[in-house]
């Protein structure tokens, strides 16, 4: 059997829960398949543009750092928001990244992240091929936001839907504990940027011992100010605590974020994508100006989608089984594609691996269809919670040190051949 090459593997983009879990299987499956070093790059395409990057084998040395590292939140090798130019722009950029390719003997790279790191995956294959080069390009689907087109979910949105139905059910209690004889309004501000997957995940909490959240708003339909403010005049005649949550994302008609109309920073990144976030609190003012309510905004922002602790056991073993699929598929030769992940029943749930041209994914949003919400869009269908439900099964038990969970650390120590502080 000829000797395999090397193989160098990436995190781009918003972190997940699971990102190293996919990390993990890439690692595993490459090793099992007889590839000979597995390199990372280090804060993405933006770091090996800068060559850095570590050989991962004085990173992860037996099972147990195997185990860590699915149970790690965050990007262990870093992540990075960089755009490659296109390739008729700057030639040089592109000539760069393959000569380090060539040093470091690449046969495969393989890039985890959403649709805009994609968009990475899909330039670098396209311009391997223009100019004859050999390596072959992966991409291993990654996004808390689950806006990954072609695929039924991504690896990260269990996990982030897994806690934001958790948060929800506890913000609810906390609300109803103080309901006597004074009325508040929480409202929760879910990520997601234009996509409400997370945002409906909320419904989640709506079970046997829970009422629900009373209003959802996810940012696929045109947000509306005072239609809005009628709901909330309306329950609160009904009731004493509510609880309503809202898309990062949402907009007015006019196609302004709410969270513009509050204090906004102004910060775009280079995709041009907004920073969001301050929704909940331009909402929680607004309703306590207009009706003299006591109101809460409460924004989960980064805890939703670091927090392993409430991680998913199906979302950790797909992220998993997607990294692994990305080295055999490109073991058997496929390039500049994606793997995806097929759902093939949903009780039992069993899903299986697929894959698809990189083109057909890249810089594309999958948004939550308008038939999974009510007639009013302030709510989510059953149909929506029972594609969420199977994701949120199960859990891993975090590794605990001294109460607090044990994560993997890169050391960069030992990745340079320094003696390792961490392991004496
Ligand atoms: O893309 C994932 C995501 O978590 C979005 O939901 C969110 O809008 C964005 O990242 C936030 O990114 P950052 O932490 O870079 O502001």
């Amino acid at each position: 059997m000829a000797k395999k090459g090397n193989i160098i593997v990436g995190q781009s983009g918003g972190p997940t829960a699971v990102i190293n879990s996919s990390l993990a299987g890439v690692y595993r499956n490459a090793k099992e398949r007889g590839f000979d070093k597995v390199y990372g790059m280090i804060h993405g395409i933006q770091g090996l543009l800068d060559e850095q990057y570590v050989d991962l084998s004085t990173q992860i040395h037996n099972e147990l750092d195997i185990e860590l590292l699915k149970r790690t939140p965050s990007a262990f090798l870093g992540s990075c928001r960089y755009k490659l130019p296109e390739i008729h722009e700057d030639h040089a950029i592109y000539e760069k990244i393959f000569e380090i390719l060539k040093k470091l003997e690449i046969e495969v790279f393989i890039y985890i992240g959403g649709n805009d790191s994609m968009d990475t995956i899909k330039k670098l294959s396209d311009y391997g091929i223009l100019y004859g080069h050999t390596q072959k390009f992966l991409g291993v689907p990654k996004t808390i936001d689950n806006d990954l087109a072609l695929t039924d979910h991504t690896p990260g949105f269990g996990s982030a839907a897994k806690y934001i139905g958790v948060a929800t059910k506890e913000v609810i209690r906390d609300t109803y504990g103080l309901a006597y004889k004074r009325k508040q309004i929480t409202i929760m501000e879910i990520m997601g940027r234009n996509a409400g997957w997370l945002t409906g995940a909320t419904a989640l909490a709506k079970t046997e011992d829970c009422e629900g959240p009373d209003l959802i708003y996810l940012p696929e339909v045109p947000f509306d100010l005072d239609k809005f403010m009628e709901k909330i005049n309306a329950l609160l005649k009904k009731k004493d605590s509510i609880v309503v949550a809202v898309s990062e994302g949402i907009k007015l008609a006019d196609g302004r974020y709410v969270c513009e109309l509050g204090s906004d920073n102004g910060y775009v990144d280079v995709f041009g994508h907004k920073q969001m976030g301050g929704t909940a609190s331009y909402l929680a003012n607004l309703i306590n100006a207009k009706t003299g309510t006591k109101t809460r905004a409460v924004e989960l922002s980064t805890l939703q989608r670091s927090a392993s602790h409430m991680a998913s056991r199906v979302d950790i073993d797909e992220a998993f089984m997607v990294g692994g699929a990305a080295v055999k598929a490109a073991d058997e030769g496929d390039t500049g594609k994606m793997v995806v992940i097929d759902r093939v029943s949903d009780d039992p749930y069993m899903a299986k691996t697929g894959i698809y041209d990189v083109h057909r994914i890249a810089n594309e949003e999958k948004l939550v269809p308008r038939n999974w919400m009510n007639k009013e869009a302030d709510y989510v269908t059953e149909e929506f919670v029972d594609y969420v439900q199977p994701l949120i099964q199960g859990d891993y038990q975090p590794m605990m040190v001294n109460g607090l969970p044990r994560h993997l650390v890169l050391d960069l120590d030992a990745a340079s051949g320094k003696k390792s502080r961490k392991r004496k």
